[in-house]
């Protein structure tokens, strides 16, 4: 604020509550006077601001000053037009309108800024007790479910594949067995923790995208045992491209962007006394890994599939700790 708006002019500092000794305003502060667009622009700025109540909710009376400081200077900086800021209100309403409980347009529309990405790396450093090698967090993304069923360990899920199943070789080419171990950050093993998992089918639909495929298909919750172990059966993952007949679509053609997420496996992993982790590992294979429409890779969650011998149910291996940090 100090750069683009404190200029020799009095009266503008008196209003921001600047004040200087002998009147003069220090040599790295002295800046252009601001020009009268600008100067009403501020003032239109300070008017919204100042319109705030002394009963506000606090932390909206911390927040708003700053989301119409920036959301007047970014109009400002574009120049934006009424027919492109109705383009806008327009493109809201109809996330709202599209949206249900299967759907939800408006976080899709985060989603694609990387909005979503980067409130979930704010709230995990803040919330992080010790960053110290915990397993990174990522977006959960709009097709969680709760109450997957909970299965024993080392069993699949990968539910009715049959020849009849459209992707039926692809599963067989992809499919693989999948362990790890639950660590605290101390590097002691948690035993009991719950590994709450899910992936898209082959086709790149959810089970509650596609009539095809069972309920629950491909979704599943383990308990480690008392190594803080965990294994299932299930797929490599395969790319898909986000929900793409509504605003958040259109948006992503009209800036010729990639619509895909690279192929992924969803987890939340959770254990008392430890603070719960929402992430995603990505197959290195996969040729999206460097342009995730959602911008939610990072390195530490890229990982290798090797080749599997001697297991009919499974032709790949995948080994992977999660590291969970402690709580409170
Ligand atoms: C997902 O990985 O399931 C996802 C995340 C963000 C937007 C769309 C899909
Ligand atoms: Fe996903």
């Amino acid at each position: 604020m100090e750069n683009v708006l404190i200029g020799k002019d009095t009266t503008l500092n008196l209003r921001m509550g600047i004040t200087f000794p002998h009147g003069q305003a220090p040599e790295e502060v002295q800046q252009k006077p601001m020009t009268s667009a600008e100067d009403a622009g501020q003032s239109l700025i300070d008017q919204v601001i100042a319109a705030t109540g002394p009963k506000a909710h606090p932390r909206l009376a911390h927040i708003m000053p700053s989301l119409v400081r920036h959301l007047h200077e970014f109009a400002r900086e574009v120049n934006l037009t009424i027919p492109e800021w109705m383009a806008a209100v327009d493109m809201i309403n109809e996330c709202g309108q599209i949206s249900n409980d299967r759907r939800n347009e408006t976080q899709l529309l985060c989603d694609i800024l990387g909005l979503e990405s980067l409130v979930d790396e704010l709230t995990s450093n803040m919330l992080a007790n010790s960053n110290a090698g915990s397993t990174p967090s990522a977006v959960l993304g709009p097709f969680y479910r709760h109450n997957a069923p909970l299965l024993p360990n080392g069993s699949s899920i990968v539910k009715n594949l049959t020849p009849a199943t459209p992707w039926y070789s692809q599963a067989i080419a992809d499919s693989a067995y999948i362990t790890g171990r639950v660590l605290s950050t101390d590097g002691r093993p948690i035993a009991g923790a719950v590994i709450d998992t899910w992936l898209a089918a082959p086709n790149g639909l959810y089970e509650q995208q596609d009539d095809f495929q069972t309920d629950m298909n491909l979704r599943g919750r383990f308990k480690a045992d008392k190594d803080g172990r965990f294994a299932f059966y299930a797929l490599r993952p395969t790319a898909y491209p986000i929900p793409f007949d509504g605003p958040a679509g259109r948006l992503l053609t009209l800036l010729d962007r990639n619509p895909n997420r690279p192929g992924h496996i969803h987890f939340i992993v959770s254990a008392p006394q430890h603070r719960a982790l929402t992430t995603q590992i990505f197959d290195d294979r996969d040729k999206y890994l460097t342009e995730d429409a959602v911008f939610a890779v990072k390195d530490e969650l890229v990982v290798k599939f090797l080749p599997r011998k001697g297991d009919l149910k499974a032709r790949w291996y995948l080994e992977y700790d999660f590291v969970l940090d402690r709580s409170g």
